[in-house]
């Protein structure tokens, strides 16, 4: 389903304040009081910004509430002007349209031990997360939450309580990547069959993709917070080839296979399309590939493509459609 696809409400907001340099909380409510679509955590919304922009944004909150959805955004100076159409332009009281939430984040029913990591506001669907497994008996967690410095760091002080001592880390780099923190000792090996999940910037979450090389692949979930880059300096058009049809679509630059599936009247499902769901995978036949997504493990990069981010370097691939 496509984020323009799915149901959608007026939400009145309800506070907006900034809790960390450059980041503000959001919290909206149902203008007559009632209880809002439930959520677990990971979820997201999409909010049409006043600027005309959907934007999605993870909850934040705990799912249990029922009354409120929380967000917050980071203000990107370099964005396409979203995050600043909210920050700067929604007033307390004006009602936005908000979608029902998505989760493509769900934390593993059956996991008793977890491993987060956090880059910057990727610490918004961590923290439902951390909120929830605080109240389930038997749930174990480690985050680590990186950010640039404590005046950037949201819900510190909620992550700094003595309780998470032993669970959290909050480590900062001062903007120096010399002073990141090493995770590859910390998640080099999975242990007590833990399941990792991470968001943050794409250059963390690729590396923590290589990392957990050894882990189990289902056991390894990302998410990004932004939009994956359209264009890059040598992407070209090439074809995709549909082998059951044999149907031949044309993919420009700056237009992915998902869209140029779409345009051509494939039905072709998708949710996160930033190339972190699983949603979008399609058997490749033939073709070199360009994989740009955070989803598919290394041995299944030869016989599969997320057709959400990814794109051929070759002239045409074949895929299994
Ligand atoms: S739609 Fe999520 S990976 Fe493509």
């Amino acid at each position: 389903m496509t984020e323009a696809a799915r149901p959608e409400m007026k939400l009145r907001l309800a506070r907006a304040e900034e809790i960390a340099r450059d980041i503000h909380l959001f919290e909206f409510r149902d203008p007559q009081g009632g209880e809002l679509p439930p959520f677990e955590a990971g979820a997201h919304v999409a909010i049409r910004v006043p600027n005309g922009l959907l934007r999605k944004f993870s909850l934040c909150n705990d799912p249990a509430e029922r009354d409120r959805y929380v967000v917050a955004v980071k203000r990107e100076a370099t964005g396409k002007g979203g995050s600043i159409s909210l920050i700067d332009e929604a007033k307390v009281g004006t009602e936005l349209t908000v979608s029902a939430p998505v989760n493509d984040f769900a934390l593993a029913r059956n996991a008793q031990n977890f491993v987060f990591v956090a880059g910057g506001i990727g610490i918004t669907p961590i923290l439902a997360m951390v909120r929830t497994l605080r109240k389930i008996e038997g749930k174990q967690f480690k985050l680590y939450y990186c950010t640039r410095s404590p005046e950037f760091t949201a819900f510190r002080d909620e992550l700094s309580v003595p309780e998470l001592a032993g669970s959290v880390t909050i480590h900062h780099d001062n903007g120096d990547p010399a002073h990141a923190l090493d995770l590859r000792p910390l998640l080099a090996e999975r242990k007590n069959r833990a399941h990792l999940y991470c968001c943050g910037p794409l250059g963390l979450m690729h590396a923590v993709r290589d990392m957990t090389s050894a882990w189990t692949p289902t056991s390894v979930h990302m998410e990004a917070f932004s939009e994956p880059e359209r264009v890059k300096a040598d992407d070209h058009p090439f074809t995709v080839r549909l082998a059951k049809s044999g149907e031949t679509i044309t993919v420009p630059v700056g237009t992915t296979i998902l869209e140029a599936m779409r345009a051509a009247g494939q039905e072709v499902p998708s949710s996160c399309e930033t190339g972190t769901c699983g949603t979008c995978r399609v058997k490749l036949l033939s073709g070199d590939v360009d994989h740009r997504d955070l989803f598919l493990p290394e041995q299944e990069r030869a016989s599969n493509i997320m057709i959400c981010v990814s794109r051929a370097r070759s002239d045409e691939i074949v895929i299994d459609r």
